[in-house]
C-alpha cells in the first residue's frame, strides 16, 4: 500500500525525512525518485540530521556518493549522472552502502541491481507552486503502516497549525 501526503512547502518535506529516519536501523536502504528539483535531497539532508549527522549535507550529484557520520554511518548517493555505469563505477558508488549504514540514493534506477532491496521508496511529484506530492512504499506490512502512520500524524498536525 502507498502512503500518500501532500507537503506544503520545505519544512514539511523535511518532517516526512525526519520521520522515516525514525523507522530506519543500519543496512537500510531508502530509494527516492522524482524530478529535477522535487524536494528528494531536501527530505535526505532532514532524514540525515535527525539520524544525528551534524553539518551541512549537501547534493551528492558530482562525487555519486557522501559519506557522514551520525549516531551510524550515513551514506547520501545521487546516481543521476551514472546514466549506465561500469562496474567500477557501481562498485565506487555503492562502497558507502553496507551492513552498518543507512543509505539514501536519489536517482537508484541505475545502480539498484547493486542494492539491498530498499526499505522505504519515495516518489515526489511537483504539485504546483511549492506543493509536492510524497509517495511512500515500505518493504513489508509492518513499514507501509509505520509509513501511514507517519502520513497521518503529519496531516493532524498541519490542520491543527
Ligand atoms: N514542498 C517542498 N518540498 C521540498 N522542496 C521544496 C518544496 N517547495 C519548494 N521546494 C524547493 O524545491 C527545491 C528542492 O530541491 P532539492 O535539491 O531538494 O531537489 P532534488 O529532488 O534533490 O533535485 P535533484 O534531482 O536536482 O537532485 C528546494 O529549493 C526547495 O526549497
Ligand atoms: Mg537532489
Amino acid at each position: 500500500m502507498t502512503a500518500e501526503f501532500v507537503s506544503g512547502g520545505p519544512e514539511h518535506t523535511e518532517q516526512v525525512g525526519a520521520g522515516i529516519a525514525a523507522l530506519l536501523q543500519p543496512g537500510d536502504v531508502v530509494v527516492l525518485r522524482g524530478d529535477l528539483g522535487a524536494g528528494k535531497t531536501t527530505l535526505v539532508r532532514a532524514a540525515a540530521h535527525a539520524l544525528g549527522v551534524e553539518g551541512p549535507v549537501t547534493s551528492p550529484t558530482f562525487a555519486i556518493a557522501n559519506s557522514y557520520a551520525g549516531r551510524m554511518p550515513v551514506a547520501h548517493l545521487d546516481a543521476w549522472r551514472l546514466g549506465d555505469p561500469d562496474d567500477e563505477e557501481l562498485g565506487l558508488a555503492l562502497e558507502s552502502v553496507g551492513p552498518d549504514a543507512v543509505a539514501f540514493v536519489e536517482w537508484p534506477d541505475a545502480v539498484l541491481h547493486g542494492l539491498p532491496q530498499p526499505r522505504v521508496r519515495v516518489d515526489i511529484a511537483h504539485g504546483g507552486g511549492d506543493t509536492r506530492v510524497l509517495r511512500l512504499d515500505g518493504a513489508d506490512p509492518g513499514t507501509d503502516a509505520s509509513l501511514e502512520a507517519l502520513c497521518d500524524d503529519l496531516r493532524a498536525r498541519h490542520r491543527n497549525a
